[in-house]
């Protein structure tokens, strides 16, 4: 019966149609007209309903929908429990959420939109609906809590490809959580765990890539890009995009937490790094120190040189760097 009324809808696309005639050409209640109407936008059909008027549909599904995520699913069941919405104010904090009543293995939440999408060190990231791929991953990693910053190289190394694979381009990684197209970010990484000294209880990755926009608010468009725009196309299929970095995620991890190899991983970020060998910021939590990085090393730390040429290896998860003149 959907099918039908989504066929009447498409073939009445320049023009309302009210419940009342759709109602009588299917033999049912407008009651039931309302609810395959429901059922269509919950689908991701664009539909107007007007009073006294009727509904017109609007707009197609868009690539990224409930629908496809469970499909997603369905050929992931290492993911226990997916959630698509609307909009949420930040896929982390639902995530978060979620553990508070249910316990779960791992766990994929979308969203379309977040109205308090974070950033990293307490900063707010722009999550304009529909535009670009929100997501959170929850895993629950046998590892110990000062691993948990390979996951963010994982990570790294996982969206890069996907975005690699399915678009020509060249992307590079401003270590560790950063990834950029011509020298501009189209992609931010947050990993939060919730731990004791010696026992991670959780992990969850929240990825956020600009995927559709055209235009960044004034405090970000000197160094935010979309792959759109970088790529010169109107559409990218966010879905397609997940289903790749879910591919990539999958094996990477699997290798780290089954076999701790992070060889691959090391690899794609080595060859990708815009950081190695050039000066850079360190910011350590309380003071800013200036220093060379030198190489990514084997477990994934940045290796740097100070002024003084005392030489360190630092961890993705205390420190932020940033190039000498500005982001790079
Ligand atoms: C950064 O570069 O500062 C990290 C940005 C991370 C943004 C993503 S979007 C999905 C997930 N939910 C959030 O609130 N933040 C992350």
């Amino acid at each position: 019966m959907k099918d039908r009324i989504l066929k009447v809808l498409l073939s009445n696309n320049d023009r309302y149609i009210s419940g009342e005639e759709i109602s009588k050409m299917m033999g049912i209640s407008r009651a039931a007209v309302w609810k395959h109407i429901k059922a269509l936008k919950t689908e991701g059909y664009i539909i107007e309903s007007v009073t006294n008027k009727g509904y017109k549909i609007e707009g197609l599904p868009s690539d990224l929908n409930a629908f496809n995520l469970e499909d997603l699913l369905e050929e992931n069941p290492w993911i226990e429990k997916g959630l698509f919405l609307e909009t949420v104010d930040s896929t982390n904090l639902e995530a978060k959420r979620i553990l508070t009543s249910e316990v779960l293995k791992s766990a994929l939440i979308v969203s379309r939109e977040q109205t308090a999408g974070k950033g990293r060190m307490g900063r707010s990231w722009f999550s304009e609906y529909d535009k670009g791929l929100w997501f959170s991953l929850m895993t629950k990693p046998n590892i110990q809590p000062e691993m948990a910053s390979k996951i963010t190289l994982i990570a790294a190394a996982a969206i890069g490809k996907a975005i690699e694979d399915l678009l020509e381009v060249k992307i590079g990684i401003k270590w560790p959580n950063d990834i950029l197209i011509n020298g501009k970010k189209v992609c931010g990484i947050l990993t939060e765990i919730s731990a004791e000294l010696n026992c991670l209880h959780y992990l969850i990755l929240g990825i956020g890539v600009n995927v559709n926009q055209s235009t960044f608010d004034k405090s970000i468009e000197e160094k935010a890009t979309s792959l759109s725009n970088e790529i010169s196309e109107d559409k990218i299929d966010r879905f397609k995009l997940l289903k790749l970095f879910v591919h990539h995620f999958k094996i990477y991890y699997n290798q780290f937490v089954e076999k701790q190899d992070l060889s691959e991983v090391i690899k794609f970020n080595r060859e990708h790094s815009v950081t190695i060998n050039k000066e850079v910021i360190i910011f350590d939590g309380y003071k800013e120190h200036r220093a060379f990085a030198m190489s990514i090393n084997d477990e994934g730390y940045l290796m740097v040189k100070y002024e003084d040429e005392e030489v360190k290896a630092l961890s993705s998860g205390e420190v932020s760097v940033r190039g000498v003149n500005g982001y790079i």
